[in-house]
């Protein structure tokens, strides 16, 4: 605070002046300016909530409704100014939402690869240095005026659990562990480094059991998810848990869908008892888009608009993106629905992370973290560098029989390229993308490595209702090589809409066929598609050489896949996602149950309790280059025998091993049973690159809902042909030998289980006082 500060005025003053100020010399667009009359809520010295505060005491009721909306109204005369609540940030800025604009200084971001893809990466570091560039491009928006709001609704943490939901891509994949480890990443690149101000505010969305968008007239908007206590205790809610917990997000995102008969936004036990009082959420519960009205019109939850609005806001609910509050929020209290505590209670929690984004400091390019950032930080070389890496690092090869890849650059001859996406830009976004830096298509990217290319779409998009065969034979038998860029795009998969199949859209398979009999040599498919695809008929067709799934990869993508066919990287991403085969389709996308029913052919759901044929199993990946890797874990050292010998645990009712409650271990007791396990990982060539150790733990069997194998962790290694490293896990039974009970309660059991990183190497952990270590 400047030189005014300390001066004690009587309110009505305070009002007077600010109402002069803004008057007198024009507002400046930011409140709390330099010189402006002490008030409290401008007084850094204070706690964010006590600022908070009293900035709602000064409001009036009709100016207290007016911010429970996306669009929050500005207060003049307290100098506050409007503020858009709604951005998006998923795999860089987003011209969805209101809170940004692309029409000045910069009308490009930089486009990340599509989260899944990123996902594929197994690597934190750069899940982070995502989170973080697409927050240093949000300040910079700011700053320079072409942002209203700081607070980004990403990233999406909901568990891919069918592979047709058609917002799968935007999410990193099935497995809790890997889900909840990409939350945290991406949020604490996001929010930055400053435990007080925010360099931009996260948002985990969508809570909860949120994974389907449209199946057979059973939409998003009036789906009810029943879900069971075990599946949202260790696979629906953990990605949130750590969203708010451990990468401390100052948002959560409450979905359409009612679970178990609620719809989540209306849910007080979720929201409050949960969110806030479980995980220790600090910000504010936002709805998704229009969801509290449609608590009323799609759930039919609340009789009136007027019972909905105080239903949601008494839950816990803070933000409605959308006005339905703001209409009905004065209607609500005049009727007695609520009351304006519960309003106050809302609001204390949106000014509180406007606070901590630094928007009541005066003038946010004045911050000594944050306001420097200009158009250069936008579409910087490091940023597009960073879009490029990310899409290499994620690509995965998926077939490569003897020698069909890598491509020479200097030597190889001529070369058709065919697929509807071998040259749409569109192809390389999916969800949620801004006007992008660059746009480097595949055939754009192949064309500085060959000089002869052939180009043939062979169709007019991927739905490709009917296929050039004709012409796209021809190519092929006129050139040495073959690159075919198929898969799929919005027309199958996106918001709204869920994939009805699995195979390739249209006519694509007959022509891939066609192209490949015709063909000099086997051919290469490269997938561009968000989800899983079944292409059993490609994995064995000895005339298709190679497949690479590429994901929808980003601004870069073209050149990234150019990198890793001719050689200049070699593949080091693993599958996030089970491949089924087409007929899993006969599942009900409805049935929300992860554990297979054998009792009723229902097949579960994820490498967890999946148990049926796959096309491509989760971690999968090829690389150039042979790797092997061992396993040495001892398990429970002495002192911590002794402690376990210590903790009471619980007999079994089936006459199995006794168990222990994760809860009653405790925080610090947690801590002190974490072993190493360390895994010897060789590169045996021919090439240098990267290679990512996934570290599975099972049961000694998959009873009473134990998931067939649980991914413990994962670390991506750098190792040069012929190089080995040594990598250290950090067990914790805790988290990684933990299993939920039927009631959702956390346990460990005190018996066996193994680790693993290859199926033929295992360790076996003994989590029982009463045997010796191995
Ligand atoms: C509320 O939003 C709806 C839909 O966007 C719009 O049609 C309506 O005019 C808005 N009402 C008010 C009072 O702003
Ligand atoms: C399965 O494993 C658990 C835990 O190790 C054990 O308690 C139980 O007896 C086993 N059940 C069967 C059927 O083998
Ligand atoms: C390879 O691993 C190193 C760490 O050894 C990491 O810094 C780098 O980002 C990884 N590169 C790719 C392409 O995954």
């Amino acid at each position: 605070m400047g030189g005014s500060a300390g001066i004690v005025v009587l309110m009505a003053t305070i009002t007077a002046l600010l109402c002069m100020g803004a008057a007198a010399g024009g507002q400046p667009p930011f409140s709390c300016w330099p010189g402006a009359p002490y008030v409290r809520f401008c007084d850094q010295r204070l706690p964010v909530e006590q600022r908070a505060a009293d900035l709602v005491a000064r409001l009036t009721l009709a100016e207290k409704v007016s911010q429970l909306g996306d669009v929050a109204a500005a207060v003049p005369r307290l100098g506050v100014p409007a503020y858009k609540w709604w951005s998006e940030g998923l795999h860089g800025l987003s011209m969805w939402g209101k809170g940004m604009h692309f029409t000045g200084a910069v009308q490009h971001v930089t486009s990340f690869p599509q989260v899944l893809l990123t996902a594929a990466s197994f690597d934190e570091r750069i899940w982070y240095f995502i989170g973080q560039a697409i927050g240093v491009e949000a300040r910079a928006l700011y700053n320079i005026g072409q942002a209203e709001g700081l607070t980004i609704w990403s990233p999406n943490v909901n568990i891919y659990r069918d592979p047709r939901w058609g917002r799968g891509h935007e999410t990193p994949g099935e497995d809790p562990i890997t889900v909840s480890k990409y939350a945290v990443a991406f949020v604490r690149g996001l929010q930055g480094p400053s435990p007080t101000t925010l360099q931009t505010s996260a948002c985990c969305k969508h809570a909860t059991a949120y994974d389907l968008d449209d199946w057979r007239g059973t939409v998003r908007y009036n789906f009810n998810a029943r879900v069971t206590p075990q599946d949202l205790a260790d696979t629906f809610n953990p990605p949130f848990r750590s969203c708010v917990g451990e990468g401390q997000a100052s948002c959560v995102m409450c979905a359409y869908t009612a679970v178990n008969g609620v719809p989540a936004c209306a849910d007080y036990n979720l929201l409050t008892k949960t969110f806030r009082g479980q995980w220790g959420l600090k910000g504010y519960v936002a709805s998704d888009c229009d969801a509290i009205a449609l608590v009323r019109d799609g759930q039919h939850f609340r009789p009136t608009p007027e019972d909905t609005v105080a239903t949601t806001l008494k839950a816990g609910m803070d933000m409605n993106c959308g006005n339905y509050t703001q209409v009905h929020g004065m209607a609500a209290l005049r009727q007695g629905k609520m009351t304006e505590r519960d309003v106050d209670r809302t609001l204390i929690n949106l000014f509180s992370v406007r606070m901590r984004l630094g928007h009541f400091n005066g003038d946010p390019r004045s911050n000594p973290l944050y306001g420097h950032f200009g158009a250069n930080d936008v579409c910087s070389p490091a940023h597009k560098n960073l879009a490029l890496h990310a899409a290499k690092s994620g690509i995965v090869l998926l077939k490569n029989d003897a020698g069909t890849l890598p491509l020479r650059r200097w030597t190889v001859g001529s070369t058709a390229v065919i697929g509807p996406n071998a040259n749409d830009p569109g192809a390389l976004l999916g969800n949620y993308f801004g006007p992008p830096c660059e746009t480097i298509t595949p055939l754009l990217g192949l064309k500085g490595y060959v000089k002869d290319v052939r180009f043939e779409p062979g169709c007019i998009d991927t739905a490709c209702w009917s296929a050039a065969t004709g012409k796209a034979v021809a190519v092929a038998r006129s050139t040495d090589h073959v690159i075919l860029f198929m898969g799929t795009s919005h027309v199958q998969e996106e918001e709204g809409r869920d994939r009805t199949s699995l195979l390739l859209p249209g006519q694509q398979q007959s022509l891939i066929e066609a192209v490949a009999r015709a063909a000099k040599r086997p051919v290469i498919l490269v997938l561009l598609t968000g989800g899983p695809v079944d292409v059993t008929f490609a994995k064995f067709n000895p005339k298709i050489g190679a497949i690479v799934w590429a994901g929808y990869p980003g601004q870069a993508g073209g050149l990234a896949i150019a990198n890793v066919l001719f050689g200049e990287h070699n593949p080091s991403g693993r599958l996030p996602v089970t491949w089924y085969p087409e007929e899993y389709i006969r599942v009900p996308m409805t049935d929300m149950r992860m554990r297979a029913d054998p009792a009723t052919g229902y097949p579960g759901r994820s490498y967890r309790f999946y148990r049926g044929p796959v096309v491509y199993k989760f971690g999968y990946g090829l690389s150039y280059s042979r790797f092997s890797r061992r396993l040495a874990a001892s398990g429970l050292a002495g002192h911590q025998k002794s402690l376990l010998a210590s903790l009471t645990s619980t007999p079994a009712a089936d006459g199995g091993a006794s168990h222990y409650d994760v809860e009653e271990i405790g925080p610090e007791r947690c801590e002190q049973l974490k072993f190493p396990a360390v895994v010897e990982v060789e590169n045996h060539g021919p090439m240098d690159g990267n290679h990512s150790v996934l570290m599975f733990l099972r049961w000694p069997n998959a009873t009473g809902g134990r998931p067939a194998s649980q991914l413990v962790g994962f670390q991506s290694q750098h190792l040069e042909a012929g190089e080995k490293a040594s990598l250290t896990f950090d067990v914790s039974p805790c988290e990684h030998l933990s299993r939920a009970r039927e009631d959702g309660k956390m346990v460990i059991d005190g018996a066996s289980h193994f680790l693993f990183v290859d199926e033929d190497d295992e360790a076996e952990i003994s989590f029982d006082a009463s045997i010796n270590s191995p």
